[in-house]
């Protein structure tokens, strides 16, 4: 290998160590880095590619079966290729892909209108993809402030650890230094807050505070739940100060924690709410909700864009809504939840040299590694199961939300084997 591209191989390899929490994920690495791609550079392309999805199953070219439990990270809620969401898009796909925002959307209203009927919030600005519904969020919340006399308000509270997304704003929003690197000035008005912090919280809100952005519960942070009653301390602060509360739901939301939004737990609303992810199924949206009066200011002229809420995306949008909808949907994915649970207790007791925590609700779960959570991935991909790194040594285990007990119970003799394997390889 030439002296330069070791040294760039070196760096890629130095910065997906940093961002996975170990090299072992990036085996492979040198392979793809002498393959010529035109690519950039910013992912580590893994070589395992799929060619076929059925309900929780990956196939690949020689048509060996995996069960996603990763989900392409919180997107397909109903699994691949489901059969209502495939029936919306190719009828959509017929007959109209994309007037864009001069024109009515068909489907437009009818998705905004459910979001609003089944949540807290009374307008919906639909976006491409999460990214895009925290930056409209931010400028709603700023915007409100400033058509209210308070243009100085400009300051969002967040969180250390928080994942909001890869645009400038975002970045800034999630304060990770390493995402900031290199990029220019971090873009203005974002203060960071110790995660879990009970008492800065209060210091730091003045008179150029607008808002506090929270996940309620942290996704590629390690799925780290905010308990009710600091998401209630934060409501409370909110309404004292005048603040608007927004909670980025990305990956939370669309049923993935067994309630419709993660809020719905605690009963605590926000004022806006960010969601993408699991509402499309696998079709890139995302969509800002809010509360008539902090979304009044959002007038013709403030925000826009091109695709969004174009017709196909609302197509899928409202036919993933029908699925989530019926009567006994979340019932099913806490009832599977729960059998899932259990079998991550087993994985404690047995594995204790292995595991040392589960996490998270619904069937956004994680498993807080001993090991080297990419150690954990790799076993658990010899063994056909996807799964997702997440921060603090997690992984996180997302099957699509319509899997049945007995999809889970092939699982868990597949998660068995690559964890058995692993204790092997401890001991030896
Ligand atoms: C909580 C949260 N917010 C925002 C985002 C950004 O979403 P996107 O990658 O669609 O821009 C993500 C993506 O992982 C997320 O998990």
């Amino acid at each position: 290998m030439p002296v330069s591209s070791a040294g760039i191989w070196y760096f890629r390899r130095q910065q997906c160590a940093n961002e996975m929490n170990s090299l072992a994920v990036c085996a492979g690495m040198e392979l793809e880095m002498n393959n010529n791609s035109n690519l950039f550079g910013t992912y580590v392309y893994p070589e395992q590619q799929f060619v076929r999805g059925a309900g929780v199953r990956l196939f690949d070219s020689e048509g060996h079966d995996f069960l996603d439990f990763s989900s392409g990270i919180a997107v397909n809620s109903l699994g691949h290729a489901h059969p209502h969401l495939v029936e919306a898009l190719e009828t959509q796909a017929q007959n109209l892909w994309h007037t864009s925002n001069l024109f009515a959307v068909p489907g437009r209203e009818k998705l905004a209108g459910r979001l609003c009927d089944n949540s807290f919030a009374d307008k919906v600005f639909f976006t491409n993809s999460g990214a895009e519904a925290l930056e409209c969020s931010i400028k709603t919340a700023r915007h409100f402030h400033h058509a209210t006399g308070n243009p100085e308000r400009i300051n969002i509270l967040t969180f250390e650890g928080a994942f909001h997304g890869r645009t400038l704003a975002t970045i800034a929003a999630g304060g990770k230094q390493q995402y900031l690197d290199g990029f220019g000035p971090k873009s203005q008005g974002f203060i960071q807050l110790p995660y879990g912090d009970k008492d800065i919280v209060e210091t730091l809100i003045d008179e150029n505070t607008a808002a506090i952005l929270i996940e309620p519960i942290m996704g590629e942070g390690g799925i780290r739940q905010h308990s009710s009653e600091y998401l209630q301390k934060l409501r409370q602060l909110c309404d004292d100060n005048g603040l608007v509360l927004i909670y980025d739901e990305v990956q939370t939301g669309m049923a993935r924690t067994g309630k419709l939004f993660a809020y719905q737990w605690s009963g605590v609303e926000p004022d806006i709410m960010a969601l993408a992810k699991g509402m499309g199924g696998g079709f890139p949206m995302g969509a800002c909700l809010a509360r008539e009066e902090i979304a009044a200011s959002m007038t013709p002229g403030t925000h826009g864009s091109t695709f969004a809420g174009n017709p196909l995306a609302m197509a899928v949008g409202n036919a993933v809504l029908d699925i989530m909808l019926e009567e006994g949907f979340l019932k099913h994915v806490n009832r599977v939840s729960g059998r899932f649970q259990q079998y991550l207790g087993e994985y404690l007791e047995t594995y204790p040299h292995l595991f040392e925590e589960i996490r998270g609700e619904g069937l956004l779960l994680g498993l807080k590694c001993k090991v080297p959570n990419s150690e954990v991935v790799t076993a658990l991909r010899s063994a056909a199961v996807l799964s997702a790194p997440a921060g603090d040594n997690i992984v996180r285990l997302m099957p699509p939300l319509i899997i049945t007990e007995d999809e889970l119970a092939q699982a868990h003799l597949r998660m068995t084997k690559a964890f058995d394997f692993l204790s092997e390889k401890q001991t030896t």
